[in-house]
């Protein structure tokens, strides 16, 4: 811009010197802006070239819009199109933005371990969201949140060591067993997984959160995920504004938007309700859930003196409204999915499906269910587990990292406010590192003497300083749901459909299309099946339920 200024002033002083104020006619001042224009343009030209020669390699594309009329198909495996062609780290101009797609491991752990690669980025979506939150906020509020949830959820049980470990798997082992026990019900016949394990994953979080539980035919629970399903879709819709801002002035778009606040105001009221009866029961000295735990964190700050500061002088109820708006889309749809996938495979691979039972009943026995205790002892079922999280890669371009200022990657130079891609599904695809990648292969995790590993290029949930915070939970559910499935049902296909494709629906996740099954019964001894894990004293108290239960 310094540039930019130094023309038009040259500009100015010549039209000074060759012509007396007034001699200025409508010729000279369409002259002088035509000039202005190309200077102008010029300069932005040589400033893109500049600053791309700097960017790592990566496809052109045309003024304005840049790349994006060239994205075609699922964008996952364009990229990694453009990955195979331009090398593991490329960088593109899509409208306004520049991107830079990482695509091989040490680069995406190199980078994600800085500091400067902390930023999301500043969209039309993070505008919705006003900045509040854990996942779509940064700066000083994410790093506070992140640490104080890290801390608190540890103490929830997300944790694979302490007294909070057997809290933690009672929870999900009632959920389990209630989605054991609704299959039973519906018996032999051709069944949709997915809405018995929307609830039941749901609730996990949803106790963990809010002491709350949902039943299998709640309307309200159903009316969330409609409103959540179409909160995904409208995002989507809105998706092209975030790299062409001028698009937001487009009728059509104004009207997605105000649908989407309308939907998100309907949630907001639904957990500010949440939030209230919380406040009227809260007693300190009996914390139930994260909910509770944050109204003990507001009163401390207030008693402290601190309360203006706290989430960064940012509104309280709207904070805990999107925290527990956060940690319940990000802990459902992704475990949901996963087993989602878990199941798509055994129906390809019943010879991994049986070889997880045969493990099952030799370890755990046909007198009880699996618990977390048996996992060391069943690397069988956990290495397939991991191939499921390698081969549905279901958040295949992570989420989406900015930095935060200038910074160099690899000798290039990366300018801030960059949007910074990981490509989680090339670095599972990449052949150089796995064997025949698209074949399912449990025993890829398994070493010589049988016991599991987990190569450095393993990242379903991320790495560095933003990843994952839920993964220690992810892992106890995905195990304790899925080893409890395949202990007690054989999964079949239903008679003359065929087999769900593996190719998903590819959205904020990749999701399977849409699939049933059916399940048949494998005997437990007699009287085994009515052995829950018992809930420990604490957790008893803990469960609780509030709105409309
Ligand atoms: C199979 C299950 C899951 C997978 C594959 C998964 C994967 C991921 C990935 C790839 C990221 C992005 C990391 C990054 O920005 O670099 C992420 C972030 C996150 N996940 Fe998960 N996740 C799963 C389950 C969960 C659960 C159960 C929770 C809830 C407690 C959770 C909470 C979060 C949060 C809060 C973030 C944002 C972290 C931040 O921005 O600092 N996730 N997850």
């Amino acid at each position: 811009m310094l540039l930019v200024s130094r023309c038009v002033a040259r500009a100015g002083q010549w039209l000074l010197r060759t012509h007396s104020a007034s001699e200025f006619s409508g010729a000279d001042i369409g002259w002088s802006l035509l000039v202005f224009v190309v200077v102008l343009v010029l300069v932005r030209l040589a400033q893109l070239y500049r600053e791309q020669r700097r960017l790592p390699p990566g496809p052109w594309g045309v003024p304005i819009l840049g790349y994006l009329p060239f994205l075609k198909g699922d964008i996952h495996l364009h990229y990694k199109e453009l990955t195979e062609k331009y090398g593991p780290m490329f960088s593109a101009r899509l409208g306004a933005q520049t991107i830079v797609v990482l695509g091989d491991h040490k680069t995406i752990r190199e980078a994600f371990r800085k500091e400067e690669f902390t930023g999301r980025p500043q969209t039309e979506f993070t505008e919705i969201l006003g900045g509040y939150g854990v996942i779509n906020s940064d700066g000083r509020l994410w790093k506070d949140q992140r640490r104080f949830l890290h801390e608190r959820l540890r103490h929830f049980g997300m944790t694979y060591i302490g007294a909070g470990k057997g809290q933690m798997e009672a929870r999900i082992m009632g959920e389990v067993e209630s989605f054991a026990a609704t299959l039973e019900e519906h018996g032999e016949g051709p069944v949709d997984l997915n809405p018995v394990l929307a609830v039941s994953i749901s609730n996990v979080i949803c106790s963990m959160i809010m002491s709350m539980r949902f039943s299998h035919n709640d309307a309200r629970f159903r009316r969330f995920m409609d409103l959540i399903d179409e909160g995904f879709r409208l995002f989507g819709t809105l998706a092209p504004v975030n790299f062409v801002p001028f698009l937001r002035h487009m009728p059509w778009l104004q009207d997605t938007r105000k649908k989407l606040n309308q939907n998100r105001q309907e949630m907001a009221d639904f957990f500010q309700e949440t939030v209230d009866n919380h406040r009227a029961s809260f007693d300190p000295s009996n914390i139930r859930d994260l909910v509770d735990t944050y109204l003990l964190e507001i009163q401390n700050a207030r008693e402290e003196g601190r309360e203006a500061a706290l989430f960064e002088g940012k509104n309280h109820d709207r904070q805990m409204q999107q925290i527990i708006g956060d940690l319940f889309s990000a802990g459902m749809e992704t475990i949901k999915t996963t087993l989602q996938w878990a199941v798509v495979f055994m129906l390809h691979h019943p010879e991994v499906m049986k070889q997880v039972q045969e493990e099952l009943d030799s370890i755990v026995g046909r007198e009880r269910l699996p618990s977390l205790e048996d996992l060391p002892y069943l690397p069988y079922t956990e290495s397939t587990i991991l191939e499921v999280l390698r081969r549905s890669s279901i958040v295949p371009l992570g989420t989406t990292h900015a930095t935060t200022r200038d910074v160099t990657l690899n000798g290039y130079h990366i300018p801030k406010d960059t949007h910074i891609v990981p490509l989680l599904h090339a670095v599972h695809m990449d052949p150089n590192l796995w064997d025949e990648p698209e074949s399912f292969q449990p025993s890829r995790f398994l070493s010589a003497e049988g016991k599991v590993t987990k190569p450095e290029y393993f990242l379903p949930f991320g790495t560095g300083r933003r990843m994952c915070l839920g993964d220690v939970l992810a892992r106890m559910e995905l195990f304790l749901f899925f080893s409890t499935l395949l202990h007690k049902f054989h999964i079949e296909l239903p008679q003359g459909e065929s087999l769900p494709s593996l190719k998903g629906n590819t959205g904020v996740t990749v999701t399977p299309q849409a699939f049933k099954v059916v399940l048949k019964k494998r005997p437990m001894v007699s009287g085994a099946e009515a052995t829950p894990v018992p809930p420990t004293p604490t957790d008893a108290g803990v469960v609780r339920n509030v709105g409309s239960h």
